[in-house]
């Protein structure tokens, strides 16, 4: 067989291949779960009995949630459609709306497009070889996802097509290849219009391969075309309308195949049905003599006739148009009848179908109306927020979770990034973890300062403390760093001068914010909390030196309380300046534009975030509410949550106390 090599493809002889190491998925929130269907999981995972399938839409990259999905997932997807990044530029940008003033009398949004971060553009890799790579990666663990009777639809560019056919053919063999569908995308394309010297490229290609060769199939058909309807259907029934065309009923092969030979309304021949059968249809008017002494037909109706059965060049599904009701604002969002198509050819209810890289969701979607299960996963952090924003949409959506792999994926990467040597594990890990914070001071461009067991670094006179990888920011931790920036300034030359500490942290406990800040304030010690960013995570990132901490938003909720009835209303909302685009601030006036969605999970178990009430802007209701009310059942403490994701895609949650009498 023929096979595609590239730089790196071989290593001393011996063929490289995905990572391969699985970690724990992380819940981080549920949504749509009935109070009842909670407690019911959690009875039947306190038991030790397997609970109810929840869809899964997981945040992070498909490098760690493959590996990660085959302990419970191998050999167990039935339908895998892909649509990975291949085209520079379009796949991660997206367009956000700034809304409207609350005030303002006419509805006019301003859009403003983002820009990829660097960790997403990492996708697209520098050169065509590393693309190869990574697509290889990615196709190997899904090849071992699948099921037996699964089938595999690789959506790509026409720039990287061929490449990837041939990884393909070594992966899950030439014979297992079914089809190479075309998708006219688009219309025109308008630098042909513009005078480019070449046709215009206005297709994808999806290539189709199976697990094996008994896969699932059932064949869809089009519509026939006006000009066949008039050549074979032309009769119109009086009364109903119905087209109708009339076939033969004469026996091929006369007697030799056995068929039977009878007068039928006063004509002799060989038929294709028995006497019996032939006067039945006649009795429901199948059977129609058009003149007597003419050979009697049989009467085809257009409406019972299941259309064209389904060839590989797809021009009837059209792009989404820019005032359709599905568009999400996502540049690479495809139509939902594509994948309509897709999973009636290749699944029935109740399959798992996968997609890691989902996008605006448009997979999770059209599973979920077709009654499919499903597991969608994205890196972007907004490609989750749009999914989960889209699935709401859908009426009687089942309950499903949003997961990462959270700290994990962190202690993966920090024990490939910072190998230690030691005595033993203690002090491997302690090595292991001052290599880990210097790095981190570094990307902030912080200075390391020693002697100090929550103070690890100055920048500009402040001090900076270096959460760990594996555990949020707590109060407590909050209260020891507070306690020991006292001792740490002004000691010596490199001592802080200021009382002032920048936290930085992967993950921060619920009540850091206002409540750690406050406790901070009373030790006259003025706290910052940061966020290291994700992109720490990518060397590529790194090197290029595209990493940002952000500032922790802040959120004032008021409640007020009347008997069993909360009402609780978004006061305020601040996202500190730096990370909002300049565009983005000039258009902003209120506060409450900056707010795309909002959901309260009314009593927070220390689980997960279970959002039983949910506002979101959509295109076509712009407008989001501020306020919500909840009737608590029976009295007694509970911890109420806010989480708020803002226009570009952030979270920031508040955690509040209510005593219900
Ligand atoms: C072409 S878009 C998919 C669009 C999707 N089919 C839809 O209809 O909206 C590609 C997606 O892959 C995601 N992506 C890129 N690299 C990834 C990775 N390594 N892991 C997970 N997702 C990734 C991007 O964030 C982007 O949303």
């Amino acid at each position: 067989m023929t096979e595609l090599i590239w730089d790196g493809k071989y290593k001393d002889g011996k063929k490289q291949g995905p990572v391969r190491i699985a970690l724990p998925f992380q819940t981080i929130e549920t949504v749509n779960e009935s109070t009842q269907d909670r407690r019911r999981n959690l009875e039947l995972f306190a038991s030790g009995r397997d609970t109810e399938w929840r869809n899964r839409l997981v945040w992070g990259d498909k490098k760690y949630v493959l590996p990660s999905l085959l302990p419970e997932f191998a050999g167990k997807v039935n339908l895998i459609y892909i649509d990975p990044p291949f085209d520079t530029g379009a796949d991660f940008s997206f367009t956000a709306a700034i809304p409207e003033h609350p005030d303002a009398a006419e509805d006019e949004a301003i859009y403003f497009t983002k820009e990829p971060s660097i960790i997403e553009q990492k996708a697209y890799r520098d050169t065509f070889n590393s693309y190869l790579e990574w697509f290889y990666e990615t196709a190997i663990l899904l090849g071992e996802l699948l099921a037996e009777d699964g089938t595999i639809y690789v959506h790509i560019g026409q720039n990287v097509s061929h490449g990837v056919k041939l990884i393909l053919d070594e992966l899950f063999g030439p014979d297992r290849y079914l089809n190479q569908i075309i998708w006219k995308r688009q219309t025109a394309h308008s630098d042909v219009a513009q005078g480019s010297q070449h046709l215009g490229r206005l297709h994808d290609v999806i290539f189709l391969y199976t697990k094996s060769e008994n896969y699932q199939w059932q064949m869809q058909y089009t519509p026939y075309d006006k000009d066949y309807i008039d050549a074979f259907y032309r009769h119109v029934e009086p009364g109903t309308g119905r087209r109708y065309r009339l076939s033969d009923i004469t026996a091929p092969g006369k007697s030799l195949k056995g068929n039977p030979r009878y007068e039928f309304l006063g004509v002799t021949r060989y038929w294709r049905f028995s006497e019996k059968k032939m006067k039945e249809m006649y009795e429901k008017g199948r059977i129609v003599q058009t003149k007597p002494g003419t050979v009697p037909a049989q009467k085809r109706y257009l409406d019972e006739m299941p259309g064209v059965p389904l060839q590989d060049t797809w021009l009837d599904i059209k792009p989404i148009q820019s005032q359709a009701a599905e568009r999400a604002g996502y540049d690479t969002q495809k139509p939902e009848t594509l994948l309509e198509r897709v999973m009636k050819l290749s699944s029935k209810e109740g399959d798992l179908v996968l997609d890691c890289f989902v996008g605006s969701g448009t997979t999770a979607v059209v599973a979920e109306k077709l009654g499919r299960r499903w597991i969608g996963c994205d890196l972007s952090r907004f490609a989750i927020h749009t999914t989960r924003k889209r699935l709401l949409g859908i009426s009687h959506v089942k309950p499903f979770v949003v997961q990462n792999l959270g700290k994990y994926e962190r202690q993966a990467w920090q024990e490939a990034e910072f190998p230690a040597n030691g005595k033993n594990h203690l002090e491997e890990q302690r090595a292991r973890e001052t290599a880990y914070r210097r790095f981190i001071l570094d990307l902030y461009h912080a200075k390391p300062f020693s002697g100090h067991v929550w103070i690890h670094g100055t920048k500009g006179g402040r001090m900076v403390h270096v959460g760990a990888v594996d555990a949020p920011v707590t109060l407590a931790d909050v209260k020891s760093i507070a306690r020991e920036a006292w001792k740490a300034v002004g000691r010596d030359k490199d001592a802080p001068t200021k009382a002032g500490v920048d936290v930085l942290g992967w993950e921060f406990a619920l009540e850091v914010n206002e409540l750690a800040k406050q406790v901070a304030a009373e030790s006259r010690v003025d706290v910052a909390f940061k966020k290291i960013p994700r992109e720490v995570l990518e060397k590529k990132a790194v090197e290029k030196g595209d990493v940002r901490f952000f500032e922790l938003g802040a959120l004032t909720v008021e409640l007020k309380q009347k008997d069993r009835g909360t009402t609780l209303k978004l006061a305020d909302f601040v996202i500190p300046t730096d990370d909002i685009p300049e565009e983005v601030r000039r258009a902003v006036k209120h506060w409450s534009q900056l707010i795309d969605y909002w959901a309260v999970d009314w009593d927070f178990k220390n689980d997960t975030f279970h959002n039983q009430w949910q506002a979101y802007r959509t295109r076509n209701e712009p407008k989001i509410e501020l306020e919500t009310k909840y009737s608590y059942l029976a009295a007694g403490k509970y911890t109420v949550v806010v989480k708020v994701i803002d226009i570009l895609g952030n979270d920031t949650t508040k955690t509040l106390e209510v005593t219900v009498k």
